[in-house]
């Protein structure tokens, strides 16, 4: 039994709409009514009796037998609650991703062999859904140039390539060849937003395209290449461009970016360097191609105690190149381990 409010149906919309915002309304309840007048509102927490009086005539408190709320039968947590302890849910549900209708999971081997029972929950939370995968190993463990990395397949078809859409953009792509992560959208949409009017942008490890098809997708007079060594990613960018309609503001070019760049022999108003694991190799050549006043968006795995020096090596790799580095802004643009994250620096280039 609990303490209800027994309030005229006229008044009950605004009577659970107070109950609410006062932070009295016992929201894990159904609430009930009378065949004729009255709603039975579930009453929670220390509620004050006389204001609820004054301010609902005609209402009275009664004790009611309301039914709790069952829980949604697709909730996650709760599918979850009979496999797994609320600590080991709680990084489980912070750390998946969704890519097209592909579910990767990040299941600790200690959870082995609750693996296929954690993919049926996914599955089941939501229906659209076709495939949930696991990772294995890290990034770079199937293939370190190309930064691809090892799955398995726990439920669903035998499958990792998928349609992915990324407001309202669609992105093509195969998991198993071809590198990509949605955990980056925002700082696509960052970077888009900076980006002004009539900009040549280089995307240096254009992957399936994702930077340079949200960049062109808001900046209509900009001329984008994009160059990716992985030629099942390079397709998928090719794919993704005439999906998008997008043709007319990017050039996807095939090949290694130090033997690409040569032979275009153009300079840019904005380079992105999206490869944190390897960009300090290609920094030096990013100023090369980096015209008078440019901005880098330079991405690297770095330790929080170590930001200053990361700063300094900028600064002196743009000297030995006869440049001048100035640091605009340093941003966290992902997690990578303890006390170390993905930071983008971005650079003004003089
Ligand atoms: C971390 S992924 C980033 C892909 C994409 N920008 C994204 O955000 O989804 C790095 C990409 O750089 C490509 N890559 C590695 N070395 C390269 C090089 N020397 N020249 C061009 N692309 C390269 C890899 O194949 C991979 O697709």
């Amino acid at each position: 039994m609990v303490v209800c409010l027994k309030v005229k149906k006229i008044h009950g919309e605004d009577a659970k709409q107070f109950l609410r915002e006062k932070g009295w309304l016992d929201t894990e309840r159904l609430i009930g009514k009378t065949e004729k007048m009255y709603l039975i509102l579930p009453i929670a927490g220390r509620f004050d009796k006389h204001i609820l009086l004054k301010k609902f005539p005609g209402s009275k408190f009664e004790e009611k037998n309301l039914q709790k709320i069952p829980p949604h039968q697709t909730d996650l947590k709760h599918l979850l609650k009979n496999i797994l302890t609320e600590e080991q849910i709680g990084e489980l549900v912070r750390s998946y991703d969704v890519i097209g209708d592909i579910a990767i999971l990040e299941i600790p081997p200690r959870l082995d062999r609750l693996a296929v029972s954690i993919a049926w929950a996914f599955k089941r939370a939501f229906p659209y859904i076709g495939v949930v995968a696991r990772k294995m190993g890290k990034v770079g463990s199937a293939d370190e140039e190309y930064r691809l990395r090892k799955y398995e397949i726990l439920t669903g078809e035998r499958r990792l390539e998928t349609m992915h859409k990324e407001g309202g953009l669609m992105m093509h792509t195969d998991l198993g060849k071809a590198y990509f992560s949605p955990r980056s959208s925002r700082e696509r949409e960052r970077v888009a937003g900076l980006v002004k009017n009539g900009e040549q942008i280089l995307v240096m490890f254009a992957g399936i395209g994702p930077f340079a098809l949200v960049i062109a997708s808001k900046n209509q007079n900009t001329q984008i290449t994009a160059i990716e060594i992985n030629p099942d990613a390079f397709k998928f960018m090719e794919e993704n461009i005439r999906l998008n309609r997008l043709g007319f503001a990017i050039n996807p070019v095939l090949g290694d970016v130090n033997e690409v760049l040569p032979k275009l022999g153009q300079k840019f108003d904005r380079i992105i360097m999206p490869f944190p694991e390897k960009s300090w190799d290609f920094l030096e050549l990013a100023i090369k191609y980096a015209n008078k006043n440019s901005t880098i968006h330079f991405y690297a795995f770095v330790r929080e105690d170590k930001l200053n020096d990361a700063e300094e090596k900028i600064k002196k790799i743009a000297e030995k190149e006869g440049r001048h580095a100035k640091i605009l802004r340093v941003l966290k643009a992902g997690s990578y381990a303890p006390k170390t994250w993905r930071y983008v620096f971005d650079v003004k280039i003089k």
